[in-house]
């Protein structure tokens, strides 16, 4: 993110606002949306929107695009702007803290609600939005197969936040989800360390890194019980709270368990286990597949 969003937060005006949800809305006909349209279903002329469109440009909430009519698009910036900003007015966040981590599909930041409590928000950023390397003029909406970035990135979130709703409403140890508004996810803070940063001499003895691993597959079990696979599943993706318990983050690419590809997803986050504890703890396995049939065994 090149600026504070508080930054630009507090420079736009109301006005900035119902035009950046203007072109959000047309966005749903138009990859780029004619300036002339933005007017239109705001009642005003072009000339009266000229100034705001160049504002909402100059913090990078839009991309301006001369086609064979000049165009505006959001940016993931002005997604996240409209995003917290339902948020903030939905009373979530108070107030929006610093990046803590950029993931490959994510951003993710700390928050404050009413209360001072921190949270974690997670953006969801899948593909990559980039205007000036398209030429194409043509209503998106006439191309079905093509998924705008910023719909897959709500539609990441949305799958994300269903999971940790169900399989935190069923006490398995994924993160408090806490709200979801179009790409954007809400959810408490795991307090602890990602797994894949712990040393092994931080832990103590043979004995925790094999309870460990049993929580592990214990927690993997029970997701599988309420019919979630994580399907990407490594020490990346977990983090060890201030009781060394494993808590699984990171779902959106989860599989229900009727899928058809459900089992080889599920041997493959087995696998990416095993492999962690065989190479960091010399920790192996005499029957896999055994391992598998107990997890499957409801
Ligand atoms: N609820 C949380 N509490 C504490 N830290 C978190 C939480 N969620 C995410 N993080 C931190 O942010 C990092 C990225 O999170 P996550 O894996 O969900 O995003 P991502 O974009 O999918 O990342 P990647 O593509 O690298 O897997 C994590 O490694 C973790 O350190
Ligand atoms: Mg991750």
């Amino acid at each position: 993110m090149p600026q504070s969003i508080s930054d630009f937060f507090l420079k736009l005006t109301p006005f900035d606002f119902r035009l950046l949800s203007v072109i959000e809305i047309l966005m749903a006909k138009y990859e780029v949306v004619p300036t002339e349209e933005i007017a239109a279903y705001m009642h005003y002329t072009e000339k009266k929107i000229k100034a705001s469109l160049a504002r909402l440009r100059s913090f990078k909430l839009i991309f301006m695009a001369q086609r064979h009519y000049l165009g505006a698009a959001l940016s993931f910036i002005g997604y996240d702007a409209l995003a917290l900003k339902a948020l903030v007015e939905k009373g979530i966040i108070a107030q929006i803290g610093p990046e803590i981590g950029a993931g490959k599909e994510s951003n993710i930041r700390l928050a404050v609600n009413d209360e001072g409590t921190k949270f974690i928000i997670k953006m969801h950023r899948l593909g990559k939005l980039d205007f000036r390397a398209t030429r194409r003029a043509r209503a998106f909406i006439a191309e079905k197969r093509h998924i705008s970035p910023l719909y897959e990135s709500r539609l990441s979130a949305e799958r994300e936040f269903k999971a940790l709703s169900d399989l935190y409403g069923a006490g398995i140890s994924v993160p408090q989800p806490i709200d979801q508004n179009r790409h954007v996810v809400a959810m408490h803070i795991i307090k602890g360390q990602d797994l894949y940063r712990i040393k092994k001499n931080e832990f103590q003895s043979e004995k925790e890194v094999m309870t460990l691993f049993e929580n592990i597959l214990y927690e993997m079990k029970q997701s599988v019980k309420q019919g979630y696979i994580h399907g990407d599943l490594s020490e990346y993706n977990i983090r060890l709270n201030e009781d060394n318990y494993p808590v699984f983050f990171d779902w959106p690419q989860f599989v229900k368990t009727e899928s058809k590809q459900s089992n080889r997803i599920l041997i493959r986050d087995i696998q990416n286990i095993l492999n962690y504890f065989k190479k960091k703890f010399q920790i192996t396995v005499s029957n896999p597949d055994e391992l598998l049939k107990n997890i499957l065994k409801t």
